[in-house]
């Protein structure tokens, strides 16, 4: 009988060192390996429930920096420019000779007219392309607006001369 228990126990302990070891293994996985998960994160939805979703197209001057423009622009900014500028456009995850737009240390210079041009035309010779394929100008608007949001460097266009000048660029 007593050995029996003893038995009994022996294999519980085992199956409690394994349950121990499974639960540091997948916690040292969530936290460390798989990063989908962070503990800054913010998990809900940005769109309070029951709000109306926010439309980019339906904005007539995507120029003008408004906190749904920016939010708009930081999705566009995650789709098709993390890649090589990292997730927060400071290089984290991205490539290295990317342009860290956290630091903003230009090369055609600071603002949203100089920023515009960047994606019209990219930057020949190097890897950063022209975007005016790939994103209608209210999008590319809204990365601009997104990219002021995040950098050191930011803007000192005058809205009238960025209203101006968007009139005229396509
Ligand atoms: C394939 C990689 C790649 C992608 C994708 C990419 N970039 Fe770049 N980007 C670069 C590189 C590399 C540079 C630096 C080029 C250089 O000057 O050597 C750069 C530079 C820049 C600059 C700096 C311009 C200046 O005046 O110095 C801006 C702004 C910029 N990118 C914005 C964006 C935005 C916005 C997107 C997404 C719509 C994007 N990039 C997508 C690689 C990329």
């Amino acid at each position: 009988m007593s050995e029996n228990q003893d038995h009994h126990n022996q294999a519980g302990f085992i199956a409690f060192l394994g349950s121990l070891a499974f639960v540091f293994v997948f916690f040292f996985y969530i936290v460390f390996v798989n990063k989908g998960v962070t503990l800054d994160e913010k998990v809900s939805d940005p769109v309070p429930a029951g709000a109306v979703k926010f439309d980019l197209t339906s904005v007539k001057e995507p120029w003008v920096s408004t906190p749904e423009v920016v939010t708009a622009g930081q999705k566009i900014f995650k789709a098709n420019c993390a890649v090589c500028h990292g997730e927060k456009g400071d290089l984290v995850g991205g490539i290295a000779n990317a342009r860290n737009l956290v630091e903003g240390q230009w090369k055609m210079g600071a603002g949203e007219i100089a920023h515009f041009k960047v994606l019209q035309n990219g930057l020949p010779g190097t890897q950063m392309a022209s975007f005016k394929a790939q994103l209608k100008a209210n999008e590319r608007w809204a990365v601009v607006n997104f990219i002021n949001s995040i950098t050191k460097n930011k803007s000192t266009d005058k809205p009238e001369d960025v209203a101006a000048f968007a009139k005229t660029a396509e």
